[in-house]
């Protein structure tokens, strides 16, 4: 595995396996790696012949009071988990001036519901500073696939339209959710959960449930399922809810009748930690819920 520290270095890695006709396999990350990061990392691994891991917290998707400068990093320890999982190289860039040299004035923004609603509202900025690294790391590596995890689902529907907007030549793949075995979907952010609080994060999971019931019964209201994730939430004195949606998962935009395919998306804040997950409804009437870390 080599570590390669300068956008030039990677740039000169990627013409070499490029001019012999390699698949590139890519998992952009911003590090202090989980389960649900590894698990994008082996499918990586099984569907081509080079796997690139990015690992880069980048600040421009982090809003002014945001926790861009406690977000956790931990790069030796991400470093050897790479390692095993035998990952061919991994892109770190060391000064943000890599990645946007002094003087950058270019951005990559999307308009409309799909960057406005959800995430869009409580974290204004987010997905232009997501859509900009995402396409230069896209540039940088020239991945013939690249993949995401379902936990961001937004995340997802944002860099698949945005590649299919601008013609990129990337496969996207998106892969389920890696779940704790009390069902909290892993995220790096989880070390923010001390004491009662990490109990109290089960909430997220415990509303998706509850939604999915419904809908398996038969309703179709979509106030009705909203209304009743809102109850399990409120119902958590420690939790504090930011939104809680059902939605089309292309667009975001709110669904009344509800039918598939359909994302449910929640966010909740507890203590520190801002927490998000989701289900999803699929077209054929299955459901992706994700899965636990062992079965990965
Ligand atoms: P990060 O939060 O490090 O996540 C990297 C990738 O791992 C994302 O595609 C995310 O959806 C996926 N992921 C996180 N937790 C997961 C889980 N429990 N199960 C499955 N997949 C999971 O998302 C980002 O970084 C950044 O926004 C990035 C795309 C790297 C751009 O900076």
């Amino acid at each position: 595995m080599e570590v390669i520290r300068t956008v030039a270095a990677m740039r000169a890695v990627r013409t070499a396996w490029q001019n012999g006709q390699k698949t590139a396999g890519f998992v952009p990350t911003m590090g202090y790696l989980h389960a649900g990061h590894i698990s994008l990392v082996r499918r990586a691994r099984r569907e081509n012949d080079q796997v690139i891991v990015s690992i880069y917290v980048n600040p421009t998707q982090f809003g002014p009071h945001e926790d861009f400068t406690r977000y956790p990093r931990d790069l030796p320890r991400d470093l050897a988990m790479l390692e095993v999982e035998q990952v061919d190289y991994v892109f770190a860039p060391e000064h943000n001036e890599e990645m946007y040299p002094i003087g950058s004035a270019t951005y990559v923004v999307l308009e409309g519901p799909i960057v406005e609603r959800l995430e869009g509202v409580s974290r204004p900025g987010h997905f232009r500073g997501v859509a900009t690294v995402v396409t230069k790391l896209f540039e940088i590596v020239r991945p013939t696939i690249a993949y995401f995890g379902q936990k961001d689902a937004q995340q997802a529907a944002v860099i698949q339209r945005m590649t299919s907007d601008l013609f990129l030549d990337i496969q996207i793949q998106v892969a389920p959710i890696i779940r704790e075995p009390d069902g909290l979907a892993m995220s790096s952010r989880n070390v923010y959960l001390q004491g009662d609080d990490r109990a109290a994060a089960t909430v997220l999971y415990r509303a998706l449930q509850a939604a999915r019931a419904m809908i398996d019964d038969g309703e179709r209201n979509g106030d009705k399922i909203r209304e009743a994730m809102r109850r399990v939430i409120l119902a958590e004195p420690r939790a504090h809810l930011d939104y809680v949606s059902v939605c089309d998962p292309a667009t975001m935009v709110e669904l009344d009748e509800v039918r598939p395919p359909a994302l449910l998306p929640l966010a909740v804040r507890i203590g520190p930690a801002r927490l998000i997950d989701n289900f999803l409804w699929r077209a054929d009437g299955s459901w992706e819920v994700g899965r636990q870390a062992d079965e990965v």
